[in-house]
C-alpha cells in the first residue's frame, strides 16, 4: 500500500536538533535550532510565565473549545503588544486577530487564505530566509520566489537591490518581510529603510506579511514592532504573524497569532469570518493553556513588568556572547573580520561557514549549527563560548 511513500530526507533545523539529542558527546553544543538556552544551556521557564501558570492553573474550570479565532483576552492583548494601546487601526476596528498554533500556524492559515483570495498572487521570501517559509506557503500551493536580501560579500543587506526587486513584483505579490532578527541571518533593515520600503509597497499594491517571531530579542518589545506600526500608521494592508515562543520561552505551548490590518472596518468583518473558515478547515480551533498564560503575562501589570525585565536580560546575555565569541576569534585568527558577529542582530548569525565546514564542526568538534552556517547566538554561554570559538577556528583556519 505505501510503496510508493518516499523517504523523508529531514528537515535542516528540526532534524538536525534531534541528531544533537542522540549524539552521546557530553561537551556536544547545541547552536542549531533557535531556542534561547540560559547560561546553564537550560531552556528557562520565565520566572513571570511560572508565576502566571498558578495563577491560571488555581482558577482553571471545564475545558471548552475555544472559539475558532481563540481566546478574547489572548487576542486582545497581542493587539495591544503589537499596534500599541492607542493605535487608531486598532481603535477603527480594521485589525483582526486570531490566536493561533505558533507563528507557523499564522503562516500556515494566512497562506491558505492568500491562496483563496489572491490566488494569483506570487509569494516573495528574502534570498535566504527561514527554511520553513518557502515549504509553508508551496504547502498553501503558493508560488514561492526569493528577493535579494543578504551580501555575503559585507556580511549585511543588498538594500538596493531588494527595492528595485520590489519595484518590479507583479501587482499584489505578498511580499514576506521579518520584522526583526532576520532568520537566519540576523540582518534587519534599519528604520529608515523601513521607511523607504512603504512607498514601494504602496505604489506596486504589494501586500505585506511581516514575521515577527523574535518581538523584544533585538531592541526591546516596542522598538521590535516598529514595522508592524509604521505599515500600520502608512494606511497599508498588511499580515503579521507573532509568535510567543521565544519572547516567553513557551515553545512546546504553540502561542502565536496572525493579525490582519484591514482597508476599513466592513471588510474586517469578512475577513475575520474566512479566516475563521480558514482553522475550521485546518484544525478547528486553537489549543487554551498556553494562550492564557501569554494573556495573564501580557495584562496583569506585575507580571508584565517582571516579563519585560526577563526579556532583557535574556537579550543582554546573547549581546555578552557576540563580543565574546567576536574577541575569541579575532584574537585566533588575527587577519579576519568577524564584526558581522556585533553587527548582526538577534539571535542568528549568518558564519558564512560552508557546508563542508559545518559537518565538520559537527562531526569533529560536536559543534551543531545549520548547514547554511546560520547560529544560534543564543546557544553560546559562558562554559561553551571558548570551545566554540576554537572549533570554529579550526575549520576556518
Ligand atoms: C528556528 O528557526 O530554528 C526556529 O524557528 C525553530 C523552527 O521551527 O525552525
Amino acid at each position: 500500500m505505501f510503496q510508493h511513500v518516499e523517504a523523508y530526507p529531514g528537515d535542516p533545523i528540526l532534524s538536525l536538533n534531534e541528531a544533537f539529542g542522540k549524539d552521546p558527546r557530553p561537551d556536544k553544543i547545541n547552536l542549531s535550532i533557535g531556542i534561547y538556552f540560559d547560561d546553564a544551556g537550560k531552556i528557562p521557564m520565565l520566572p513571570s510565565v511560572r508565576a502566571a501558570e498558578h495563577k491560571v492553573v488555581a482558577e482553571a474550570g471545564a475545558r471548552p473549545y475555544l472559539p475558532m479565532e481563540g481566546a478574547a483576552n489572548f487576542r486582545t492583548a497581542v493587539q495591544q503588544l503589537l499596534f500599541g494601546a492607542d493605535n487608531a487601526a486598532v481603535k477603527a476596528g480594521r485589525v483582526v486577530t486570531i490566536q493561533t498554533v505558533g507563528s507557523s500556524g499564522g503562516l500556515k492559515v494566512g497562506g491558505d487564505f492568500i491562496k483563496r483570495y489572491f490566488p494569483t498572487s506570487t509569494m516573495l521570501i528574502s534570498d535566504p530566509s527561514w527554511d520553513n517559509h518557502r515549504a509553508v506557503f508551496e504547502g498553501s500551493g503558493l508560488s514561492v520566489k526569493t528577493y535579494p536580501y543578504y551580501d555575503a560579500a559585507t556580511g549585511g543587506l543588498r538594500f538596493d537591490a531588494m527595492l528595485e526587486a520590489l519595484k518590479q513584483a507583479e501587482k499584489k505579490s505578498v511580499v514576506l518581510l521579518h520584522a526583526c532578527c532576520h532568520n537566519p541571518t540576523g540582518v534587519d533593515l534599519t528604520k529608515a529603510q523601513w521607511q523607504q520600503l512603504v512607498p514601494v509597497l504602496r505604489e506596486r499594491e504589494l501586500l505585506p506579511f511581516l514575521d515577527l517571531a523574535y518581538q523584544g530579542y533585538v531592541d526591546g518589545i516596542v522598538e521590535d514592532a516598529y514595522a508592524v506600526r509604521l505599515l500600520a500608521d502608512a494606511g497599508l494592508s498588511f499580515f503579521v504573524a507573532n509568535s510567543f515562543s521565544k519572547s516567553m520561552s513557551l515553545y512546546g505551548e504553540r502561542c502565536g497569532a496572525l493579525s490582519i490590518v484591514c482597508p476599513d472596518a466592513a471588510q474586517a468583518v469578512n475577513v475575520l469570518g474566512q479566516m475563521k473558515a480558514t482553522i475550521r478547515r485546518n484544525y478547528s480551533n486553537p489549543p487554551l493553556h498556553g494562550g492564557q498564560l501569554v494573556a495573564r503575562v501580557l495584562s496583569d501589570p506585575e507580571l508584565r513588568t517582571m516579563w519585560e525585565a526577563e526579556v532583557v536580560a535574556m537579550r543582554d546575555r546573547i549581546q555578552a556572547m557576540r563580543r565574546k565569541l567576536h574577541e575569541v576569534l579575532s584574537a585566533k585568527l588575527p587577519g579576519r573580520d568577524f564584526s558581522y558577529f556585533l553587527t548582526q542582530r538577534g539571535m542568528f548569525s549568518y558564519t558564512g561557514l560552508s557546508p563542508e565546514q559545518c559537518d565538520r564542526l559537527k562531526e569533529e568538534f560536536g559543534v551543531y549549527l545549520v548547514r547554511s552556517g546560520r547560529m544560534c547566538v543564543a546557544g553560546l554561554n559562558t562554559g561553551n563560548v571558548e570551545a566554540t570559538a576554537n572549533a570554529m577556528a579550526a575549520v576556518l583556519g
